[in-house]
């Protein structure tokens, strides 16, 4: 798509980048959810991605820390959730290419793995794969197997096990799984 663009979203645009996101899902909900990610440990700035047209945001991904409750230590990875592109852009190719993107800028980072939940007929072309066949375990009985996935890191060890923890925001805004 001309003149799109994928980059880190600057901290005097998340009023910006929460409004996409809120109209991506047509639920104010991911707006409480963006605000108490920010506010808590698990935001780390270079972490939230915008898709840009003009230098008008069109659309958003961000990346938090989450804890993996593995047999030998606390193992820190990442989780993928928001992702929402503006509803009048959607299906034109905008998430993909800021999906991949943002995977590319985050792949060296130490975290060894990336967990999500969505539907994996979407997620799987970037390589996430359902995280309970390599033995993970979700954080919650109201995520369907199929939609608890994990993309492999570089510094991915196939000793790496457990069971996600998510940071208290998702729980304190009820954004964990299906009701
Ligand atoms: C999901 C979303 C981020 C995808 O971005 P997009 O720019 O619309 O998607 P793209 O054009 O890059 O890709 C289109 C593909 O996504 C699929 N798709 C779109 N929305 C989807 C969804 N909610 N679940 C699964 N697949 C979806 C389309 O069927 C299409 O598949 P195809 O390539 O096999 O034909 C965007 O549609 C969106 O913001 N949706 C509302 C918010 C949301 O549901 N976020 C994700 C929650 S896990």
């Amino acid at each position: 798509m001309q003149d799109l663009t994928i980059r880190v979203m600057r901290p005097d645009e998340f009023d910006e980048m929460r409004r996409v996101s809120v109209e991506a899902f047509g639920e104010p909900a991911i707006g409480t959810l963006l605000d108490a990610l920010r506010s808590s440990w698990a935001w780390d700035a270079d972490l939230c991605f915008v898709a840009t047209i003009d230098d008008e945001i069109v659309g958003q991904v961000l990346y938090t820390q989450s804890i993996l409750d593995a047999p030998k230590a606390l193992e820190h990875v990442l989780v993928l959730s928001p992702v929402g592109i503006r509803p009048d852009l959607q299906g034109q190719g905008i998430g993909t290419t800021l999906i991949t993107e943002s995977l590319m800028a985050v792949a060296e980072r130490p975290e060894p793995a990336i967990f999500l939940e969505g539907n994996p007929r979407y997620y799987q072309r970037f390589g996430f794969v359902a995280a309970g066949d390599l033995g993970f375990r979700k954080p919650s009985l109201r995520i369907p197997d199929a939609a608890f996935q994990v993309r492999r890191q570089p510094s991915w060890s196939n000793e790496l096990a457990g069971t996600l923890v998510y940071q208290d925001a998702f729980w304190l805004t009820d954004s964990v799984g299906l009701r």
